[in-house]
């Protein structure tokens, strides 16, 4: 008997078909030909991967059910979650944010080390310059990270703290952590070279101007040294003269770790649509701070009764990250909109 083949995957708004394998979920099927999408847990839980089924068939393991699209009048939007759903008929699917092969090609390079100057008690900021040569090679979108590596083979990501529109130099923000093995040889290295070999651009977690609709709020959430990777998205967001309202939440332990907090207040007095909330969690080590209180994801909340046309880009553990996630999903938010790395590495804890 011959073996079950599987069925064709259409990609909406691209022409293209895609073949998937007998069994092979959606997922799967794009990831092994060289597409990207938003995809966290993979198991039909975070909810992440929704994909709209515009037309065909698809058994989804997880929820357990059969979902169906045969064009039929009603007008329904019938979605599946991508990691579960296995195509039982040739499909038709739209994918949000679904990046196509090659779309960035990652890159080694060697950047000049420029600056490691501190910026408060523990994180310094970092100043990388690229050789004139390879101008042509700093391509990325604001909001995605690097990876320096060390001598010693290991690549260690940090968050690129400078818009993709400034010319050759590129800013990092490194929290020196003296009791971790791999921080204190990353300060050594960047102290101690004159270079520093780089690749990038790394993550699928990024924000563009030319993406945005005109109704949408923008909520760009970090803790600590997050904050980098929010400060690369703004800085990306007002050197296109984007005029959406601009949120920024800068969630800390201590007053002293606001380490650029000047800056977000000279957007907030800059640009009319830019807001800036620092919040600090244990404000008792903060003698002097006369600022908003406790965690990030409570703050958002209490400025915010919906989230309709909201998109959120928020950098922090997969603690804080999940918290703020499931905080403005229970006030109607669409998970889809909300984009972090941590869902690239770290499943989303199963709700009790
Ligand atoms: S539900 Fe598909 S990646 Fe989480």
């Amino acid at each position: 008997m011959a073996a079950a083949s599987g069925h064709q995957i259409e990609l909406d708004g691209l022409g293209l078909v895609l073949q998937a394998d007998a069994g092979e979920t959606v997922l799967a099927t794009l990831e092994r030909h060289g597409y990207r999408m938003r995809r966290s847990c993979r198991n039909g839980v975070c909810e992440i991967c929704e994909v709209e089924l515009l037309s065909g068939c698809v058994q989804q393991r997880y929820p357990l059910c059969t979902l169906e699209n045969n064009n039929q009048p009603s007008g329904k939007t019938v979605r599946a979650l991508a990691c579960t759903s296995v195509p039982l008929q040739d499909i038709r699917v739209k994918i949000e944010g679904l990046r196509v092969p090659g779309e960035q090609l990652v890159k080694k390079l060697v950047c000049d080390i420029t600056a490691v100057e501190p910026l408060n008690h523990d994180v310094y900021r970092v100043r990388l310059h690229l050789p004139a040569t390879n101008s042509h090679a700093i391509e990325f979108h604001a909001g995605q990270y690097l990876e320096i590596c060390l001598p010693s083979g290991r690549k260690v990501p940090f968050s690129i703290g400078s818009a993709p529109d400034q010319s050759r130099d590129l800013e990092l923000h490194i929290r020196h952590m003296a009791e971790s093995e791999t921080s204190n040889a990353v300060m050594e290295h960047l102290q101690n070279s004159p270079s520093v070999e780089i690749e990038l651009p790394k993550g699928d977690c990024y924000i563009q101007a030319q993406d945005l609709r005109a109704d949408t709020r923008v909520i760009l959430a970090a803790a600590s040294t997050g904050f980098s990777q929010i400060k690369s998205v703004c800085e990306h967001l007002l050197a296109n003269q984007c005029s959406n309202p601009i949120h920024i939440y800068w969630g800390v332990r201590e007053a002293a770790d606001l380490y650029l907090a000047k800056l977000p207040e000279q957007w907030q007095r800059e640009h009319t649509n830019v807001m800036f909330h620092a919040v600090v969690s244990e404000p008792e080590s903060s003698t002097d701070w006369q600022g908003r209180t406790g965690l990030l994801p409570d703050a958002v909340l209490e400025d915010f009764d919906d989230f309709d046309n909201v998109e959120i880009l928020t950098s922090g553990s997969p603690g804080m990250v999940y918290a703020l996630l499931d905080a403005c999903e229970a006030r109607g938010f669409d998970a889809a909109h909300m984009h972090a790395d941590v869902f690239a590495y770290a499943p989303r804890p199963a709700k009790a």
